[in-house]
């Protein structure tokens, strides 16, 4: 979920509704606000995204302070009723949250015996009625918006107004929340895009703090009370960087400013033949030796692909899906590295996963799109990969800068770990990397991509299969396949492909080949298995491997290092995703049930 808050001189509705717009990667099943303009609090809320909200807030609402909030559901379905904000049964306060409130159950019983009218099947609609409560036991708004956050358990960033008072009041705890500093106005948000068109003078707000805006002052406090002090930070996103620019969609434009990202990415990260990070200088992973991978989704790809690497210089290293870190983890201790690969640092299956293994005496680093995002505040260490914001829920840049990003990092964490050796071909891997947004570029002027979409996007099913560092490129391809087209697809390790899923394989069902070395005989095998059973070949590869004598389709990519072609091979595949739930006219932005951020386990 996303939300936000904004309080200062003029009008409010336009700026919450652009911020909710710019927040709907967090969720888009129903979004509202509220407004309070001295003549009530003001609510207008529905299910649907924004652009329905929008239609709904005819008559206009007016004031110059306001909540707003764009839901991806937990607690109920994505109805009118359950819409954010909720108010309390007179409807004098109004709150939006995102999170989850634990006690829940016991809290709605307790304010009901007490007379309390409830309107949701939510957690969340327990807080507007709990501050309400307190407020008419203490006369006094902000003790009781501090008692409320006592007594919730669980996660939340909160943002409440209330009737009568030029006030926002805000609290967070496990769920992100920043406030923006403009000259005439204050905002509050999950993330910055929120409000990246007004300022980019930010404060991260820290669990446990409260804040209280009026128009022309902001103060924070922790939960006793006593006045906090924040840095203020400037952000150096461009707001141009969030926008859609001339493409038709969010994952359009970030599929092509790869090259301009992963620039960024590798900038002074190379230097001398030699990996360089600005904030762990040799000898910081001396003490280190096993390495633990945590991420989810497109992030726990770029995951695999960093820990083969690290694996192959002789590191110690796991790789687990962060959901599962509890049950799937081996022993955990000091000369423990856990590594958090989340592009948004938000993700809570993630975060939970580094806290139990920093709470076994492991170290902790993050790498991560979002500067000041709860994973690189909690980490012992944060690398960014500075891939610029991603909007589009499925994730294509940040995959490439994450996997480039592991790649550069498995080589520093190699050099000081003292069993582990640089890889052997490292001079020409690095040399070759600074070659790889312009092999982007090259891969990007191709268009072969949609006419395999257009060939294929009526199959029964798509398999995507890929050895070694192709792997996880082709789970990833898979994934984002998925993801936007509905359509069914998966991934395997291609040697995998003969031991079940081919009983699935028909005329019916292509089969994506990922080959990223000369060598990779593997992945050239299963594919002729695969083709003997009827299924056509598209092999995604260099001109010059054998695969593409087999085939009956062939994407190209540019010759380079194996590392590194993996990645042009995974622009291909997002190409043909993009191009196939184009024809199939998916939203492709926003996917049906998906978020962006999902901020709860
Ligand atoms: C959500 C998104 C995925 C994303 C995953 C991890 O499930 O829908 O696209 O890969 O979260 O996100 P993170 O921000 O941790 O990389």
């Amino acid at each position: 979920c996303g939300i936000i808050a904004r309080i200062g001189h003029g009008d409010a509705t336009e700026t919450l509704l652009s911020g909710l717009e710019n927040l709907e990667y967090r969720g888009y099943d129903s979004a509202g606000i509220a407004v309070q303009n001295g003549d009530g609090v003001k609510v207008r809320k529905c299910s649907g995204e924004v652009d329905q909200l929008k239609t709904s807030v005819e008559p206009r609402l007016h004031g110059n302070m306001g909540i707003g909030h764009t839901r991806w559901s937990t607690h109920g379905p994505p109805t009118d009723a359950n819409a954010h904000p909720h108010t309390d049964t007179v409807g004098d306060v109004a709150v939006v949250h995102n999170g989850v409130i634990d006690n829940y159950d016991e809290l709605r019983a307790e304010l009901q015996a007490a007379g309390h009218e409830f309107e949701s099947d939510t957690d969340s609609e327990v807080i507007p009625h709990l501050i309400d409560e307190y407020r008419d036991r203490h006369g006094d708004t902000e003790r009781a918006v501090r008692e409320t956050v006592e007594t919730l358990e669980g996660s939340y960033a909160i943002a409440a107004i209330v009737d009568g008072e030029e006030r926002v009041y805000a609290a967070r705890k496990g769920s992100p929340l920043v406030l923006g500093l403009d000259d005439e106005e204050w905002f509050l948000a999950s993330d910055v895009p929120a409000f990246l068109d007004h300022t980019d003078e930010v404060i991260y707000l820290e669990d446990g703090d409260l804040v209280v805006l009026e128009p022309d002052s902001y103060q924070i406090t922790d939960l006793a009370g006593s006045p906090v002090e924040r840095p203020v930070d400037t952000v150096d996103w461009d707001p141009e960087d969030a926008g859609k620019g001339e493409y038709d969609h969010y994952m359009l434009k970030e599929i092509h400013t790869q090259p301009t990202a992963l620039s960024n990415t590798i900038e002074g990260r190379v230097e001398d033949g030699d990996v360089a990070f600005e904030d762990l200088p040799a000898g910081t992973f001396s003490d280190v030796d096993t390495v633990q991978f945590v991420a989810c989704g497109t992030s726990y790809h770029a995951a695999m692909y960093g820990a083969q690497l690290l694996r192959s210089a002789g590191v110690r290293t796991d790789v687990v899906r962060a959901s599962e870190y509890a049950s799937k983890t081996g022993p955990v201790d000091d000369a423990t590295l856990v590594v958090a690969v989340t592009q948004s640092g938000e993700t809570a299956d993630t975060l939970d996963a580094v806290r139990k293994a920093t709470d076994r005496g492991a170290r902790s680093l993050a790498v991560t799109n979002v500067v000041g995002s709860t994973a690189a505040r909690e980490a012992d260490d944060a690398v960014y990969i500075r891939a610029g914001p991603e909007v589009g829920v499925a994730a294509t840049k940040t995959f490439s800068s994450q996997a480039v990003t592991l790649a550069l990092l498995s080589q520093r964490i190699a050099a000081d770990v003292p069993e582990a050796a640089a890889a052997a071909d490292r001079e020409t891997m690095l040399e070759d990397l600074t070659d790889l947004p312009e092999h982007v570029e090259t891969v990007l002027e191709t268009t072969d991509a949609e006419g395999i979409a257009r060939e294929f996007h009526d199959s029964d099913s798509y398999f995507f299969i890929g050895n070694g560092l192709g792997h996880p490129v082709a789970l990833e391809g898979a994934l984002k396949f998925k993801e936007i087209t509905y359509e069914h697809a998966e991934g395997f390790a291609a040697g995998e492909l003969k031991h079940g899923p081919l009983a699935l394989v028909t005329d019916e069902t292509p089969v994506f080949a990922v080959a990223t070395s000369g060598d990779d005989e593997k992945t050239k095998t299963n594919a002729i298995e695969a083709q003997t059973r009827g299924a056509p070949i598209v092999a995604v590869c260099p001109d010059d491997h054998p695969l593409v004598d087999v085939a009956e389709v062939h994407l190209s990519i540019p010759d380079t290092h194996p590392v590194w072609a993996g990645l042009l091979a995974n622009v291909q595949l997002q190409l043909v995703s993009y191009h196939a739930a184009d024809l199939l006219e998916r939203p492709i932005d926003k996917p049906r049930n998906l978020a962006k951020s999902v901020t709860v386990e």
